[in-house]
């Protein structure tokens, strides 16, 4: 029975090692998108229209270049509840999310 739990912690283990070394050089859209929507969403708003954050709709960021608002995904807005996102994910991840945003259809 113990040791039975203790394979299956280590298998579990494994799968975790293989999954994040895999996410280390590959973009998942579906995760990304998922991140956006609960992660950045429990501020911005489900459907990002803005709630204790602002508003992120393509519209709303248009003036934003790529580079800057992957800037602000990274490193957050100092002094605001805008946190810095680069403790958990890559800069392509976090460029990713920035073209993702500006290049959402209107809504
Ligand atoms: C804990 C709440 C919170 C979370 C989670 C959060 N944000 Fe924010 N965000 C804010 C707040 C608050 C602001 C406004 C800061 C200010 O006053 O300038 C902001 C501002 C922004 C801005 C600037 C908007 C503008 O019009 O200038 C962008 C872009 C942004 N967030 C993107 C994101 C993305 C992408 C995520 C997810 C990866 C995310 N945020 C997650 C709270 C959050």
């Amino acid at each position: 029975m113990r040791s039975g739990w203790v394979a299956r912690s280590v298998l579990t283990t494994a799968v975790l090692v293989a999954t994040s070394a895999f996410a280390a050089d590959a973009i998942d859209p579906n995760a990304l998108k998922r991140l956006v929507h609960q992660d950045c969403g429990s501020c911005h708003g489900l459907s990002l229209k803005g709630g204790l954050g602002p508003d992120l709709r393509s519209e709303t960021l248009e003036h934003y270049d790529p580079e800057v608002l992957t800037g602000v995904i990274l490193d957050g807005i100092p002094d605001t509840a805008m946190p810095p996102w680069r403790p958990l994910i890559t800069e392509e991840e976090a460029e990713w999310i920035a073209r993702y945003l500006l290049e959402q259809e209107a809504q």
